[in-house]
This record gives C-alpha cells, sequence and structure tokens, in this order.
C-alpha cells in the first residue's frame, strides 16, 4: 500500500478518510477537478481544458502510484472526493529529490482544516519515504487563503513571476513560488 490511509476529525465535527487514490476513483476524481474549476478562481486549468478521459485519469492515477516520490490523495466523506492532493516528483536523477505540490478542496469544505490535514498527511509520507528534500507549488499571489495555509504549514517565499497568469477578465497576476525544505 502506497500510505496508510489517516482518519481525521475536521473542525465542522465531520471524520473524514484520507488515502491514495486508486484506478476505481477515476470517474470521480474527473468528477471532483471539474468541481473544483467550477468553484474557485485560482486554478490554472479552465474548464474547458479539464476534458480527460476515464482511461487518460486512470493512468494519471497508476503513473503517480508507480512513482516512488510522487503521491495522489483523496479526501473522502461518504464516499465522495471532497479534496485531493498530489505531489509529482521529478524523474531525472539530478532533480528526482524534488515534487510540484497542487491541492483543491470542495468549497463546502474549506476552512474546516481539511487542506491542513492534506498537506500534514503528504508531508509526513515525504519524510518517512526519504527520497524528497524540497516540495514546491506555485500559487496565485492574491490567493491569501491558500498563501496563509502555506506558511502556517512551513513553506516559504521563492519568488514572484509577475503578470504569469492572465484571468478570463483579462486581468494580470503575478504567480508566487513557494518551497518546504525537508532537511
Ligand atoms: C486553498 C485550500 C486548498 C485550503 O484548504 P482549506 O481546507 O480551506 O484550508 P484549512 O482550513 O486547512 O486552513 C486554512 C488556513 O488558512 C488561513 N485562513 C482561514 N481562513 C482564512 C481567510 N478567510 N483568509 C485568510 N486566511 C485564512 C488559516 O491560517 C487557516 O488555518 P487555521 O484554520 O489553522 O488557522 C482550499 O481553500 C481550496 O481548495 N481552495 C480553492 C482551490 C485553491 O485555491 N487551491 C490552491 C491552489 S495553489
Amino acid at each position: 500500500m502506497k500510505i496508510n490511509p489517516v482518519t481525521v476529525t475536521l473542525k465542522n465535527n465531520v471524520t473524514i478518510t484520507i488515502r491514495a487514490a486508486i484506478k476505481t476513483d477515476a470517474e470521480d476524481l474527473l468528477e471532483a477537478g471539474w468541481r473544483y474549476l467550477q468553484e474557485s478562481p485560482y486554478l490554472i486549468s479552465t474548464v474547458n481544458e479539464f476534458n480527460f478521459t476515464k482511461q487518460q485519469e486512470q493512468a494519471w492515477i497508476r503513473s503517480l502510484n508507480e512513482s516512488d516520490n510522487s503521491l495522489l490523495l483523496v479526501a473522502i466523506y461518504n464516499n465522495r472526493i471532497i479534496g485531493t492532493l498530489q505531489l509529482s516528483g521529478e524523474s531525472r536523477s539530478k532533480i528526482r529529490h524534488n515534487a510540484l505540490l497542487g491541492i483543491a478542496v470542495r468549497r463546502q469544505w474549506q476552512e474546516v482544516g481539511l487542506g491542513t490535514a492534506l498537506i500534514r498527511t503528504a508531508v509526513g509520507w515525504a519524510k518517512a519515504k526519504g527520497i524528497l528534500k524540497n516540495i514546491w507549488l506555485n500559487v496565485h499571489a492574491t490567493n491569501g487563503l491558500a498563501i496563509a495555509l502555506y506558511k502556517k504549514m512551513g513553506f516559504t517565499e521563492a519568488g514572484y513571476q509577475k503578470n504569469y497568469i492572465r484571468d478570463p477578465g483579462g486581468r494580470q497576476i503575478d504567480n508566487l513560488l513557494m518551497g518546504l525544505f525537508l532537511e
């Protein structure tokens, strides 16, 4: 097993499970991914660009599960995915101690500690595994809630890319690169 499932009681007193994604999650992962994009302006893909097939999603789950420096976590309530975190590890030998983190939580589950629990679980896995030394993430510089969460979890600012993002309304937004250094 990639990681032992974790049960967490959130601030709303609801207990959820965090576990590694498996092949049969593909359809629900696609549904959750589509919902995250509908609900948040802070993700890079647009809904139209998120058009993967079930087979492509299954292949993506398998590739992350088979990679020893990658992880795909899902948070489950009532058999449905309510949050997702991926660590995409680099494959080339000189940089395989680095992974890029991506995270999203369904809107009605935000601000009750689920993002915190997902990141804590992923960082715990990375430390126990011992391959990853640096975890990186990209965040809209305007995404205050996410930046507050990342700083709380120990991430620090590594640099800004000016006007990197252009939203559908034409507004230019800086990208913030953040890093967490495991040793
Ligand atoms: C960003 C996101 C992953 C955070 O997950 P979450 O489950 O909502 O976060 P948590 O409840 O664990 O923690 C939020 C932290 O942000 C801070 N926070 C909470 N409310 C806040 C607010 N209104 N404004 C600013 N910071 C806030 C606090 O530090 C809080 O931690 P605390 O409750 O221990 O004090 C989630 O809101 C989300 O998916 N948003 C939409 C997609 C997205 O932005 N993804 C990230 C792209 S980089």
